[in-house]
């Protein structure tokens, strides 16, 4: 079904113009001082009310859901979230909006525009903090602009599930290259004066039944996967709330969870913010006792649980009475800490679009994969005629949906609806944002006669290709939160296309806009293949920088691209019939009992899953090419630090991601990532990388701490997980420590 919605004349000004990134950025941001901030806290509790002691403690969605819509406060803002604040106090009221993409549209009721950051995973295959904290900085400020100071962002679930539906959101499979992005980014957020979340707290690895699906893992395996991606994210980001999950594990809800909310976050780690719920992800009044401290858009759960009754609670037991003090002083110390009463969001303020737009085509330029090149590409700018298939590339790229999607300036260029049942059903569509793939390659290819196919009709297409020099391809695969994809495979027969046109034209290039691994069955019919994700708000110029070598590609898979579904620990993702109950509130059609053992693959997610299984993916987790090439050399290993060289031994300049993995420890084949550093090289030029090996990575989870065996633990230099260069060991005694 094609949308009359889609403009092919979109035009933007093409500027294309590389911005540096300066390290400066994760210098300048300072963690909060959320020590500091705690002993505020402790000091307005003790003159709130009984009344004021459960304001902050619940909050509704301000947004008509359908049923019966709350009051909405004279200061709310349509957004996510709204939880009032206390005048008398100076507390103000939290404004809550998604997401890690940029100020999300909620149903375009607020009928502004934000800027789109490409993707999560996008975003994370730049390898790059400093980058993630100015992609953080600047969908932070937009937010600020519009008067908010709760960003629900800090999207970290691993990606154990490649067809989980929010892939797109996440950020790698890894722990730590998960946990150090996610930290910048939370930086970014915070940098303007708002709080940023961390979510899904724990283990939400699936959207099929995500109420219902009852995880099982091992302590330790949770600790050195999951729970080490948020704890690394938390140290980094030092988040002022902690978002909890809609999943159960071991039995419980997410959201309910003593292990996870009081006995892992608050006493093993020591968080000093708070906990919110996900909406619609309270059970009952007994959350606040398991570690819960706020209530989320209320009108979702089955009841107002955190407002009177816990009041009345708090009346008449102690307990309840200390739980409720150590909920309002978590709460205010997120405030505190991130200055929300000092530097208070208004509404109304300036939003430069165009600079905005700028950082999230650098984001998008660092995060395009190059992942096959038969030397068609970089294209020539004297090419004389361009074959453009498919994906609305004639104006623009595609989006992931769910609360996360943002609309651009303009609003989308194209809407899809999508039938079907369920939660999302009518909520959600596949949307565009308004960036034009084609108006950019012709911006480069001044003299090239550039023609445009849809891609519905294949011979129509074929013979287009034909016609024409150099064929592009844009292929897409959409994702949503709340449905997972049901395989891997390209949708709607573009398979098929791809391979009529590159029997026809041998300059193919597939251009991929996919929230996360797909399966290419004509891979070695195209001249080459460029992972584009979902490119955000300039998609269209950042992939035609790169299509042209303007850009030099240096993206590198943050997940696991793999060959087929067989190789996933479950090669039928958990639920596949899962009947979702809607919000109606009749009897609920799906089953209560859907697990998800997550102990078969255990710590042991992603590439680390396929070196144990010696599987061969597609594409390992953290593979990506260049116009240029490069050698890191010289390992030495001492204790935890490393140092190598990295030399950039081709003809132009370009950015390596040097990865360093563990091999092997105490005799005993292991694969993990125990460092990175993305490094900009001129060419020819050459520089010393040092890194410091966080011990965890090295470590076991074992009986309540860390622990590493003594013995020689062997590292190597990796092209991505599975190339890896000369081996260097190192003998490292034991050791074990607390978290
Ligand atoms: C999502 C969260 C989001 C919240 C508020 C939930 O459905 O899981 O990520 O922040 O809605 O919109």
């Amino acid at each position: 079904m094609r949308n009359p919605m889609l403009r092919s004349s979109v035009s933007l000004a093409i500027a294309v113009s590389s911005i540096a990134v300066s390290s400066a950025h994760a210098q300048q941001a300072r963690a909060v001082d959320m020590k500091a901030a705690d002993a505020r806290a402790a000091a307005t509790v003790k003159q709130m009310t009984a009344d004021e002691k459960v304001v902050l403690t619940h909050g509704i969605m301000p947004l008509p859901l359908g049923g019966p819509t709350p009051p909405m406060p004279a200061d709310a803002i349509a957004g996510a979230g709204y939880i009032p604040g206390i005048e008398r106090l100076g507390i103000p009221a939290l404004k809550e909006t998604d997401a890690s993409l940029g100020v999300s549209y909620v149903m375009g009721i607020r009928r502004d525009f934000s800027t789109a950051l490409p993707s999560g995973v996008a975003q994370a295959a730049s390898w790059n903090p400093d980058l993630m904290y100015r992609g953080g900085a600047m969908i932070g400020s937009e937010a600020r602009a519009k008067g908010f100071n709760v960003l629900l962002a800090g999207g970290v679930n691993l990606m154990r599930d490649p067809r989980n539906g929010r892939t797109f959101e996440y950020l790698a499979e890894d722990p730590l290259l998960s946990g150090m992005l996610v930290g910048a980014a939370i930086r970014g957020v915070q940098s303007n004066n708002i709080i940023s979340t961390i979510k899904h707290f724990a283990l939400n690895g699936q959207e099929t039944g995500r109420k219902y699906v009852d995880v099982k893992i091992s302590e330790s395996a949770a600790r050195e996967s999951d729970l080490l991606a948020f704890k690394i994210g938390i140290e980094q980001g030092q988040p002022g709330s902690v978002m909890c999950a809609y999943n159960r594990v071991w039995g419980e809800q997410a959201c309910a969870s003593d292990w996870l909310l009081n006995k892992v976050l608050k006493q093993s780690w020591g968080y000093k913010g708070f906990v919110m719920s996900d909406w619609g992800a309270v059970p009952n009044i007994e959350a606040a006792l398991k570690g819960l401290d706020q209530q989320s858009g209320e009108q979702l759960d089955p009841g107002v649980f955190f407002g009177d009754k816990l009041k009345d609670k708090a009346a008449s037991d102690p307990t309840w009475k200390a739980r409720l003090d150590d909920m309002n002083r978590r709460v205010l110390t997120a405030i505190y800490a991130s200055g929300l009463d000092k530097n208070p969001a208004k509404p109304g303020g300036k939003i430069d679009f165009a600079a905005n737009g700028m950082v999230a085509e650098e984001v998008a330029k660092q995060g395009i994969v190059l992942l096959k090149n038969n030397s068609a590409l970089p294209l020539a700018k004297s090419a004389k005629s361009i074959a453009i298939i498919g994906g609305y590339a004639d104006g623009a790229v595609l989006s992931g949906a769910g609360s996360s999607q943002v609309h651009g300036e303009g609003g989308p260029a194209v809407v899809r609806p999508v039938g079907g049942k369920g939660v999302w059903a009518g909520f959600i569509a596949q949307q565009y944002h308004r960036s034009s793939p084609m108006d950019a390659i012709q911006a480069l290819a001044k003299d090239a006669k550039v023609t445009f196919r849809d891609g519905r009709y294949i011979a129509d297409a074929v013979e287009k290709a034909k016609q024409s020099e150099v064929a592009i391809v844009f292929a897409t695969q959409w994702q949503t939160e709340g449905l997972d994809v049901p395989d891997l495979s390209l949708p709607d027969g573009q398979d098929e296309l791809i391979a009529a046109v590159a029997a026809a034209n041998p300059n193919t290039i597939v251009v991929l806009e996919t929230g996360g691994p797909v399966k290419m069955p004509w891979l070695d019919k195209v001249a080459g293949v460029v992972e584009a994700w979902y490119p955000g708000a300039r998609g269209g110029p950042a992939i035609a920088s790169v299509l042209f070598g303007d850009t030099n590609p240096s993206g590198r898979l943050p997940l696991t691209f793999p060959a087929s579904e067989a190789q996933l620990p479950r090669p039928k993702l958990d639920g596949s019939d899962w009947v979702e109950p809607d919000f109606s509130g009749g009897p609920s059609s799906g089953s209560d009992k859907l697990t998800a053992d997550y102990d078969i693959e255990g710590s042991d997610v992603g590439y680390r899953w396929f070196a144990r299984q010696g599987a061969k993916p597609l594409f390992p987790f953290g593979y990506g090419l260049s116009y240029t090439t490069f050698d890191s050399t010289g390992l030495k290993v001492k204790g935890l630090t490393a140092s190598f060289t990295v030399k950039n031994t081709g003809k132009r300049e370009g950015a390596e991601v040097a990865q360093l993995y563990l091999v092997d420890r105490a005799g005993q084949a292991k694969r993990r990532l125990a460092g990175f550093q993305r490094v900009n090289l001129a060419a020819g030029a050459s520089q010393t990388v040092n890194l410091t090996i966080d011990p965890r990575i090295l470590a076991d989870w074992k009986d309540g701490g860390w622990t590493m065996p003594a013995g020689e633990y062997t590292f190597a230099l990796g092209k991505d997980a599975e190339t890896l260069g000369t081996p260097v060991k190192v003998k490292l005694p034991a050791k074990r420590w607390k978290d």
